[in-house]
């Protein structure tokens, strides 16, 4: 009998190689896939019958004889059937969970290379029309037009060009990136050879974060295998060591020059002179593992879905507090709270959902009563938030939205890269601010009586016993700090992080010792 069982991190984290031996040893013929994407049903074991896949999760090791037997009760059936799946458009993780991610007569027999070799059959600037029709933006979370960046590339003079593909994938509550290259890694080398061909680039990297051992693994042994098939096209992989900053294009393409990833100023931008001062096309993994189905099956089939100018599909990441967690492809347009409460199924802890956070430690906070928002990139900025590389970690009512202030202002002091003054000095800042509204909340019955009206003047005094401690005070001065951070800093680090702050203080200011908001 053969059987599929995932060798995903996050099923091995979930029990998937114990239950991979118990299967071996009961005599099946095991292949180990990517993950399906759905972890509520991991560790998920897919039995091959004449009637096709049939899936049984979560299973333990101990139940491989009675699912070789066809009676256990977590029976699923058809996996794919099943709501979470019948409900998406998996354009991008079309073959993720299905095939063996290091075959490649699997990936050829599930429509693999077809889109290199029409590429390859064409000009290149035919290649980046097609690109530019699809309307695809930039993944990585700033939904740059990806069409554009490549014509950049294209007609940038000089003859040594370069394809980094980010796979930094630092965002908490994110793990699309990671999934891909540990579930079709020749997806994403197929991307990348189309890239090399549309703007002349004979050499690229694939920068992945230490932190993704399996997804280093698998993706150098895909290189190797496939080496063949994308010559003269040649690929290498370099492991990160740990800096969220590196995940900058600029401190990204530093780091694999062998020197401390720091933030570059921009311009010059990387699509004219980026890696070693080369025209560099430096795009995320969903940007470029999405270049295959575009080619293949036409701009206009990618372009037709979506919202707005949000073309195409999403690999949204439900984390955190929720149900149903997991990775949901699906076209732009789909509102944040069909994806919460419908997809994800509210929380596993069974409270009432409070606060989703979009975009990982850099997107804002969401109340239930924003929950009509269609996804999309425009949308979500008009709404003082941001898709980011679509990240949703939903938190109950337990949450403390002071604190989760507080944890953004600290991620940004550790995480600062040094280079500008806004984020490496006004996140310690930040944080200290949070902290005396936190011990204000509790008093300020008795600040406010003992508040002599010196507001203006106490707050930027320099000795400490003359600060005005007061939670007006202090909310003030938390916005004023935003402000600076979000206009003066160099990168998005510091740039972003305002938008948990503020966003927190705006839909939750009841957690920082305000009234609540009379609509929510
Ligand atoms: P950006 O808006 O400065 O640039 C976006 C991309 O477009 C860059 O690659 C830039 O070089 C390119 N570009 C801009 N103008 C161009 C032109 N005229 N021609 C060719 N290329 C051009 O945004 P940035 O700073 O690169 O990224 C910020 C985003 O990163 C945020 O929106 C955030 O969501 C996301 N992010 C993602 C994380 C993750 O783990 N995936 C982590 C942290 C932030
Ligand atoms: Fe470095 Fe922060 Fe400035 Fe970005 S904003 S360049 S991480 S100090």
């Amino acid at each position: 009998t053969r059987v599929f069982i995932s060798r995903d991190m996050a099923s091995v984290a979930l029990g998937a190689d114990a239950v991979a031996h118990a299967f071996a040893d009961a005599g099946c013929e095991v292949v180990r896939t990517g993950s399906r994407g759905l972890f509520s049903i991991e560790p998920l074991v897919e039995v091959e019958t004449e009637g096709g896949r049939i899936g049984y999760g979560p299973v333990t090791p101990d139940d491989a004889a009675r699912i070789l037997g066809g009676n256990h009760p977590n029976r699923l059936g058809d996996v794919a059937a099943l709501p979470f799946f019948a409900a998406q458009q998996r354009f991008t993780f079309a073959r993720c969970g299905i095939v063996d991610p290091l075959s490649l007569a699997d990936y050829a027999a599930h429509g693999g290379w077809t889109g290199l070799d029409i590429a390859r059959a064409a000009e290149p600037q035919a290649v980046v029309d097609t690109l530019k029709a699809s309307g695809l933006r930039g993944r990585g979370g700033a939904g740059f037009p990806t069409g554009i960046k490549w014509q950049t590339v294209l007609d940038a003079p000089g003859g040594t060009k370069y394809i980094v593909c980010n796979a930094d994938e630092g965002d908490s509550g994110t793990f699309a990136d990671r999934m891909l290259m540990e579930g079709d890694p020749f997806c994403l080398i197929e991307g990348m050879a189309i890239a090399a061909h549309a703007v002349g680039a004979t050499h690229g990297y694939i920068y992945i974060r230490s932190e993704y051992p399996f997804a280093i693994q698998t993706m150098r042994d895909a290189i190797a295998l496939s080496a063949d098939r994308i010559a003269p096209f040649t690929l290498e992989v370099r492991a990160g060591a740990g800096a969220y900053v590196c995940g900058e294009e600029t401190a990204l393409l530093d780091s694999i020059e062998g020197k401390r990833g720091q933030v570059r100023a921009k311009p010059p931008l990387p699509a004219l002179a980026g890696l070693f001062g080369k025209p560099t096309v430096i795009n995320n993994v969903l940007s470029l593992a999405a270049v295959p189905f575009i080619l293949a099956e036409g701009a206009d089939a990618y372009a037709k879905v979506g919202f707005g100018r949000s073309r195409g599909t999403m690999p949204v990441q439900l984390a955190g507090d929720v149900r149903h967690g997991g990775l949901f492809e699906v076209g732009f347009g789909i509102t944040l709270g069909e994806l919460v409460n419908d997809i994800g199924g509210g929380t596993a802890s069974g409270r009432p959902v409070r606060a989703v956070q979009v975009g990982g430690p850099l997107g804002a906070y969401f109340p239930p009563s924003k929950f009509d928002l269609p996804f999309d990139y425009e949308a979500f900025t008009a709404a003082g938030g941001l898709i980011g590389h679509a990240g949703i970690t939903i938190f109950d009512d337990s949450v403390d939205m002071a604190h989760m202030a507080r944890f953004a202002m600290e991620f940004c002091a550790v995480e600062s890269c040094g280079k500008c003054t806004p984020c490496r000095i006004g996140s310690t800042r930040g944080v200290e601010i949070v902290d005396r509204i936190i011990a204000a909340r509790e008093t300020e019955p008795a600040r406010a009586a003992t508040n002599d009206g010196t507001l203006g003047k106490a707050l930027y005094s320099r000795a400490p016993d003359r600060i005005d401690v007061s939670l007006e005070a202090q909310t003030t001065l938390l916005r004023d700090l935003c402000d600076t951070m979000k206009y003066g800093s160099l990168c998005a680090l510091g740039g972003f992080t305002p938008y948990p702050v503020l966003s927190a203080l705006d839909h939750f200011p009841e957690d920082f010792g305000a009234a609540a908001p009379v609509t929510e």
